[in-house]
């Protein structure tokens, strides 16, 4: 079975997705999946909605950007507190052909579950942190284009590369 890119306009990807609750063999088989997806379309990281599912699931590898990097899966993620700002141009595998620099904290402590549903608390920052909030509001039906003044979400509009309702 082979994943298709969600893209914006899609209503799936405003929907807030569903607590996993089963982590059992479907659960690995859908990661490791969605792993191979974010490889296939050079991702960095992908969240459920993004191929159509209504799970609180996402998979990150920024391995393209720091070598000694790993594919990691977050189950039911939430960010417990963050601290600091930086912007970064942030672009979407379900926004092609869009970057734009977005506002975000700098470093979040999150809780998740990991396959085997033990529960988690870590402190990321740098490009893990970014990646992580950029998935984590996918899972809550925010796209990083919400994020962007309002003034240059209209160019992006009048420019044919984002719907006017989405
Ligand atoms: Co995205």
């Amino acid at each position: 079975m082979m994943y298709k890119i969600r893209l914006i306009g899609d209503p799936v990807l405003r929907e807030k997705t569903k607590q996993v609750t089963n982590f059992d063999g479907q659960l690995q088989k859908t990661v490791a999946q969605m792993i191979d997806f974010m490889h296939q379309e050079d991702g960095i990281g992908l969240a459920a909605p993004q191929v159509g599912l209504r799970n609180s699931i996402l998979v990150v590898d920024i391995s393209p950007i720091e070598e000694e990097e790993k594919p990691r899966a977050f189950i039911n993620p939430k960010i417990i507190s963050a601290e600091g700002e930086s912007v970064v141009e942030e672009g979407c595998l379900s926004i092609p052909g869009v970057r734009e620099d977005v506002t975000r904290p700098e470093r979040i402590r999150l809780a998740y579950q990991d396959l085997d549903g033990r529960r988690i608390e870590e402190d990321y920052d740098g490009w893990l942190a970014r990646v992580l909030q950029h998935e984590l509001d996918h899972l809550n039906g925010i796209l990083f284009v919400d994020l962007i003044s309002p003034v240059k979400r209209q160019l992006l509009i009048n420019q044919g590369l984002i719907p006017e309702k989405y």
